[in-house]
């Protein structure tokens, strides 16, 4: 089967996205979804070719998941066309990825924290200007949605 492509998109790429790649990546493999491919980008590229965050690295670290290989790019437009979904952390990110999304792409765009109609888990707050205790939070945050989204396409794969 054909996996499903999932984009999930902040600002940077160096805070939330690639930590919520990797989440998504470990609870797939712990629940036994094989069909799952997921990649993370930014709106901005400030950080094009950087490494995660280091408090992203090590909030990841401390629930076992290594993010640290990851490496941050800019969206595309052809990213509407090559994944299912693409999920953006919060409305701003939201909106800019609404203004560049080309006419008739086949790309999901939805906000991550209510990635269908019936879920609805907010924002995914940037913590990039705050304190570790923020990357804390964005990781419980990140593993409740993902959570609940491996879920759904575990249930919309068995149909
Ligand atoms: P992210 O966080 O969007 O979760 O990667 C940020 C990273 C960098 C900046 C802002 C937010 N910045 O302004 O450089």
């Amino acid at each position: 089967m054909r996996p499903t492509q999932v984009l999930v998109v902040c600002l940077g790429n160096i805070c939330r996205s690639p930590a919520a790649q990797g989440i998504l990546e470990s609870i797939a493999n712990n629940r036994g979804l094989k069909s799952l491919s997921v990649d993370s980008a930014g709106t901005a590229a400030y950080h094009v070719g950087n490494s995660p965050d280091s408090r992203s690295i090590k909030a990841l670290r401390s629930v076992g998941i290594d993010i640290s290989s990851q490496k941050a790019r800019k969206v595309t437009s052809e990213d509407f066309e090559r994944f299912d979904w693409i999920m953006a952390m919060d409305r701003e990110n939201l909106q800019n990825l609404r203004a560049i999304q080309p006419v008739g792409s086949k790309a999901k765009l939805v906000l991550f924290g209510k990635y269908r109609q019936d879920v609805n888990f907010g924002e995914v707050e940037d913590p990039y200007y705050g304190g570790s205790e923020g990357f804390t939070h964005m990781r419980e945050h990140l593993q409740t949605i993902a959570e609940s989204f491996i879920s759904h396409i575990l249930d919309s794969t068995r149909e």
